[in-house]
């Protein structure tokens, strides 16, 4: 099989267990998901399904209390777990996260430093990462995300931006190190209903644009099935359906996948299109 035509994401039969304080909280269950490159995929659950387990898994970011008790994880072809519970060393889960795999995380302020001006933080980061970038080649990226005045904007510190710029220059670094993946875990879950379908689209856009496979956690139905080729629906850390979102998100038809798609339709109100 050519690299090409490989899953970038073949996930089987994965367990993930956390050490909690009142025992073991088994957060993934036996996960099987493949993903194929190019592809946009819309994870879809309720919260405390395992998405975000799952998510960083792809990573190999776990936390320290967390385990993959067993199962097959590999992405960008790097196996992060084997069958045989072997795990990738350190120095291929590094150039994983370097070099192949970009998150975008729910809260876009976290991911910034607050010390540190916009325009030096985005050039740290990128010689850090290996290419080394100049101040008009991070304008231009700043640009691509509809920031104005991006020489003046590399001038600030985050908390002198809006939640929707902070965002919006989260996505511009993540895009910036070209990933062959994007995780974005509920990216917009604490951006007002306008500046959402904004940043929506310039991460497709710019995926799109890049050649960058998607993966997009999110609570937004409609918007899932606007933007995303196929959608996954978790349920207790189980994979309970997939498949295109017209049809999933449509007309699923696990029992879980219906009650969930039918609760965040309602929940979405009318006002919501497609
Ligand atoms: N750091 C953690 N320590 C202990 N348990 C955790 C931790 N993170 C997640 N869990 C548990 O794992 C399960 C799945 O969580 P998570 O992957 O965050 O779900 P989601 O992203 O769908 O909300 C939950 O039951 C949660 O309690
Ligand atoms: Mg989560």
């Amino acid at each position: 099989m050519s690299e090409q035509s490989e899953p970038i994401v073949a996930v089987d039969g994965l367990v993930a267990e956390y050490d909690a304080r009142g025992g073991v909280a088994v957060a993934l269950a036996g996960v099987d998901l493949r993903i194929s490159r190019g592809e946009r995929l819309g994870i879809v659950g309720e919260s405390g399904s395992g998405k975000t387990t799952l998510a960083l898994a792809l990573g190999g970011l776990l936390p320290g209390n967390c385990r993959l008790s067993s199962g097959v994880v590999s992405s960008c072809g790097t196996t992060v777990r084997a069958g045989d519970g072997r795990t990738a060393r350190a120095d291929e889960l590094r150039t994983l996260r370097r070099e192949k795999i970009a998150f975008i995380a729910q809260d876009p302020a976290a991911s910034l430093d607050p010390t540190t001006r916009i325009g030096r933080q985005f050039a740290v980061a990128m010689k850090a990462q290996g290419r080394p970038m100049t101040p008009d080649e991070i304008d231009e990226a700043l640009s691509a995300v509809r920031i104005e005045r991006p020489g003046e904007v590399r001038r600030l510190y985050p908390h002198q931006v809006s939640g929707g710029m902070a965002q919006r220059i989260a996505i511009a670094m993540a895009v910036a190190r070209r990933p062959q993946l994007l995780i974005a875990d509920e990216p917009t879950a604490a951006l007002d209903v306008e500046v959402r379908s904004e940043v929506l689209s310039l991460i497709v856009r710019l995926a799109a644009e890049h050649d960058i496979t998607l993966i997009w956690v999110s609570h937004d139905i409609p918007a899932v099935r606007r933007w995303c080729t196929r959608a996954v629906v978790m349920n207790d850390g189980r994979v309970v359906e997939q498949g295109p979102v017209d049809r999933v998100l449509v007309e699923p038809e696990h029992p879980y996948a219906r009650e969930l798609v039918n609760a965040l339709r309602a929940g979405a109100g009318a006002g919501e299109q497609r």
